[in-house]
């Protein structure tokens, strides 16, 4: 123990990568549990005295902490071509990827999947939802309908070949009869996965076996979500998700660590509210306010470099990411881009054809139509990253923090003042007292 959950509150990009960075210096493992190569995590350290920036997409951002063992669970859906990219990059700067462990159960984005991602969104025109065309959706949409490829099929040439096959026998009809694309090989595709295994063999384990008996040590384990909590497969905005379990539950069935061994969940809040793709998005502004979100935020997507869209933070939202994470602390983020603001609005509830909706509409056309009912908090002008501790904050930041912690009914911990690993405010420990 303490195994500890972190995922995002809203529709990703909160900074959940940094997040994690500053507890991986005492965490024993990192997990990623769901989603692939459509995330992206901005980390920011200090070298030599000098800011380096690392991107990470595939790999769960503990593999930058130095004693912090990576781990990609069986929820990931691996693009191993990207895997290997990324290891060679960090490598080269130095970064130790020795320790990482990779599920023998995790799926595997073939290349037909890439293909059909894309091929779909087109024909899909206006009502597609902006992915990262990554193949995410396909492949696990493959693993519901098991005609999925795992990593451990690369280790098997004759099962690997069949289930190409059966993949392939439906697909390519639809590549070629509806999308009018070209079908895939199987030969070319067998060929290209067997040509990963012997690189990634000495990485395929256990995980779930190898993370309990972490626990059963008295380790640390941390799990790290991709996307957030309004992407969830089955919490968000559908069909404006992501495929997979992105909410903190999500950690236990993409890892197979029980429910009964989580200690805490951490949600990721960003002090305002972005999203890439499409999608409803009450709180969005169109004008020059969320211009100013975007450019002082500098909030372009890490996998894609598509602009966010940008809006003030709503904690319906946030009251909600409590619920269906059973949060037990928050880390509010990048609360220094909303420092020079007369007024700072905050979305309390939602107006709905004239009803006051005070909790997420379950239905998706209401939510479609919630005009934000806006509570103003005070602003304020100093600079506030330096600022170490909570009462170095001018007492209005101080005041816009209480009043969003007693909106969304969970504590804040911590708040990020900068992109830096030190710039961040603990207000209480992240990590729970180990239980004896
Ligand atoms: P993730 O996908 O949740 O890990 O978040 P991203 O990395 O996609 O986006 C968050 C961005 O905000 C990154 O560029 C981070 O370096 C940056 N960031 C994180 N916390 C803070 C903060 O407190 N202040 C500022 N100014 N930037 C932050
Ligand atoms: P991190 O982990 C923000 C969005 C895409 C699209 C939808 C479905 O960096 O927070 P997909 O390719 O997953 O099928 O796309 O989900 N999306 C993200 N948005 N941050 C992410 O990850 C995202 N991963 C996927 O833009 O709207
Ligand atoms: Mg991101």
């Amino acid at each position: 123990m303490p195994a500890i959950v972190l995922v995002g509150a809203q529709w990703g990009d909160e900074g959940k990568g940094k997040a994690t960075d500053l507890l991986g210096s005492s965490v024993d493992y990192v997990v990623k549990f769901n989603g692939g190569n459509n995330a992206g995590h901005t980390v920011v350290i200090e070298k030599n005295g000098k800011r380096e920036k690392y991107a990470l997409h595939l790999l769960p951002s503990g593999i930058l902490s130095p004693n912090c063992v990576p781990v990609i669970g069986n929820g990931v859906v691996i693009d191993i071509s990207v895997l290997f990219q990324e290891l060679d990059g960090l490598e080269a700067r130095g970064v130790d990827t020795s320790k990482l462990q990779v599920s023998a159960n995790a799926h595997v984005i073939p290349p037909y999947n890439r293909t059909l991602d894309k091929v779909t969104e087109r024909f899909l025109g206006s009502r597609r939802i902006g992915t990262t065309g990554r193949g995410i959706g396909p492949t696990y949409a493959d693993k519901m309908n098991r005609i999925g490829i795992r990593v451990q099929d690369l280790y098997d040439e004759g099962i690997l070949r069949q289930k190409v096959e059966a993949a392939l026998s439906v697909k390519n009809q639809v590549l070629a009869k509806i999308y009018n694309t070209r079908a895939a090989d199987v030969d070319e595709v067998v060929a290209e996965l067997l040509s990963y295994a012997a690189r990634l063999a000495p990485m395929v384990t256990d995980t779930a076996l190898e993370l309990g008996r972490a626990l059963d040590r008295g380790e640390t384990v941390l799990f790290e979500a991709g996307q957030a909590t309004l992407l969830d497969v089955d919490h968000g905005t559908y069909p404006y998700v992501t495929s997979s379990n992105a909410v903190a539950a999500g950690a236990c069935t993409g890892s197979g660590v029980p429910p009964t061994r989580i200690d805490s969940v951490i949600a990721i809040l960003k002090a305002y509210t972005t999203r890439v793709g499409e999608g409803p998005f009450p709180t969005e502004l169109h004008d020059d306010m969320g211009e100013f979100l975007r450019k002082t935020g500098a909030e372009f997507g890490v996998t894609t470099g598509r602009p966010r869209r940008c809006g003030w933070l709503d904690v319906v939202i946030g009251r909600y990411a409590q619920r269906i994470n059973g949060v037990t602390d928050f880390v509010i983020t990048k609360l220094d881009i909303l420092t020079g603001l007369e007024k700072v609005p905050v979305c309390v509830a939602y107006d709905v054809d004239g009803v006051r909706h005070d909790e997420m509409p379950v239905n998706q056309t209401d939510f479609h139509h919630a005009k934000p009912i806006y509570e103003e908090l005070p602003g304020w002008w100093e600079d506030i990253t330096h600022c170490r501790t909570f009462e170095d904050l001018p007492a209005n930041a101080q005041a816009y923090v209480l009043r969003v912690e007693e909106l969304i009914g969970a504590r804040v911990s911590a708040i990020g003042v900068g992109p830096g690993r030190d710039e961040i405010i603990e207000r209480f420990p992240l990590k729970p007292a180990v239980a004896s």
